[in-house]
Formats: C-alpha cells, structure tokens, sequence
C-alpha cells in the first residue's frame, strides 16, 4: 500500500497511516493493493489489537484498519511501526463512506465489523453501520468468494444484521464456529466476555470463485 505523503492533511500524516492521495475519489486497485496481496479491511479498528495480531499471523496479507477517532489511529499506528508490521495499516476516515465511495470494486478479501456501535435506542437505528445500502456496497467492494464478518454482544442488532443480510439478498451465510479458522479476539470482545456476555457471530460470502492469485488478490484460506 502506498502512503502517499501529500500534503492533503492538516497534520503531517504518522507512520503506518494510510493517507488517500485524494479522498473524493474511488481508489485504483494500485493505490491500495499490493502485488495479488489479498487486503483485509478491520471497521472500526478500535485500539487495533486485533488489526495487529491479525498482521503478525498473516505476513502474506495486508490490513486497513478503518478509525474515525485521532487519538486511536495515533495509537494503533504507533503500535505497527514499534512491531514493524508493514503489513498493517489506519486509515482516518468513517467506515461507512470507504465501503461506499473510497474502496476499488472486487478489491478486498474479507471486511470485518466487529463490536460496531449497537445504537440500542429504536430512534438511533438509521446510525447503525448494517443497513441493505451498506452490504450492497461491502458486496461490491468484496471480491468473488470474499468475505463479510459481523460479530457483537448485542443480540438485538445480530437479528437485525441477520434481517438486512435476508434482505439485501447478494451474499452467502455460511457457518462460524468459533475457534474454526484463526480469529484473534478484540479489545472489546474480550471485555464483554470478561463480563460474561455471550459474542453473536454472522459470517456472510459474496458468491463466485476468486481467480487464483489474481492481479487483484488472492482469496485466503481462512486458518
Ligand atoms: C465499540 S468500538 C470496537 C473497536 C474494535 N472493533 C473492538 O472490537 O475492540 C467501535 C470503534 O469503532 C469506531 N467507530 C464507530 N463508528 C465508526 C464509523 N462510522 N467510522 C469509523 N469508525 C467508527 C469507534 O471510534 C470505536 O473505536
């Protein structure tokens, strides 16, 4: 991924920071890939525990962290360059418009959301991430055979993920048992169990057969 150091930022931008060379319009394949890497994208990447763990164990895949709050990007890019994960990158910007407007078309391998805000409150529902317009655009950033992964401790808003999923009608569910393929634990997960919630997980596939390791990425195996 290149990180390109224009001068497009009011700040200058930190190491392992992920900084668009123009942010209002959708990325070349080029910008964001790097030779049939496949890319996986972490939503709200929170503190970026699982970004990181995720980087160390896959070397051969790159990660975008999306965070739209300062103070977590400063830390998470801190944490990639102290652990020299070049692999790792943060992007600041809000998820929703870099599924939407920023991510090339069949460019990524897997996109996970995990502990998104639950907006509980029935007047807050609009601001939930998971809405049918949000998976069309994931789908559409996903490549064949790629991946979507949702997980939250807030069984209202898995069933109504469930429910948006039904309804957008363009991806797969498939099984998630946990344990079954490599999937380091969050920051919040683990502070959710901690207080003896249960995790609530939806696994959902884009239909179609990736290309074997093609220009635009290689689909991984989920261990
Ligand atoms: C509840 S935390 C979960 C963090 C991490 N995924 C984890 O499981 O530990 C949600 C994170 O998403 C970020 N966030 C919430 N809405 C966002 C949005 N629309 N765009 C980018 N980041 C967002 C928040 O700043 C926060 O860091």
């Amino acid at each position: 991924m290149p990180n390109q150091a224009l001068n497009i930022l009011p700040r200058p931008p930190l190491a392992g920071e992920f900084v668009p060379a123009d942010y209002f319009r959708t990325l070349g394949r080029g910008e964001i890939c790097r030779d049939g890497r496949p890319l996986e994208v972490d939503l709200g990447c929170g503190d970026g525990s699982f970004l990181m763990e995720m980087a160390r164990h896959h070397p051969e895949r790159d990660f975008l962290g999306v965070e739209r709050l300062l103070g977590r990007v400063c830390k998470v890019c801190r944490k990639a360059t102290r652990q020299q994960l070049e692999n790792a990158r943060v992007l600041r910007l809000e998820s929703r418009y870099v599924v939407e407007w920023l991510l090339p078309e069949g460019a990524v391998s897997r996109v996970h959301l995990l502990c998104p805000d639950p907006w509980p409150k029935v007047r807050h529902h609009r601001r939930r991430l998971v809405q049918v317009e949000f998976l069309e655009a994931v789908s559409r950033v996903l490549m064949p055979g790629g991946e979507f992964l949702f997980m939250t401790d807030h069984e209202e808003y898995f069933q109504w993920a469930e429910e948006k999923v039904a309804a957008f009608g363009g991806l797969e569910r498939l099984e998630w048992i946990e344990a079954a393929f490599f999937y380091p634990k969050t920051d919040f997960q683990q502070f959710w169990e901690s207080e003896g919630k249960t995790m609530w997980r939806l696994r959902c596939r884009k239909p179609g057969v990736a290309e074997p390791c093609a220009q635009s990425g290689r689909i991984p195996e989920t261990r």
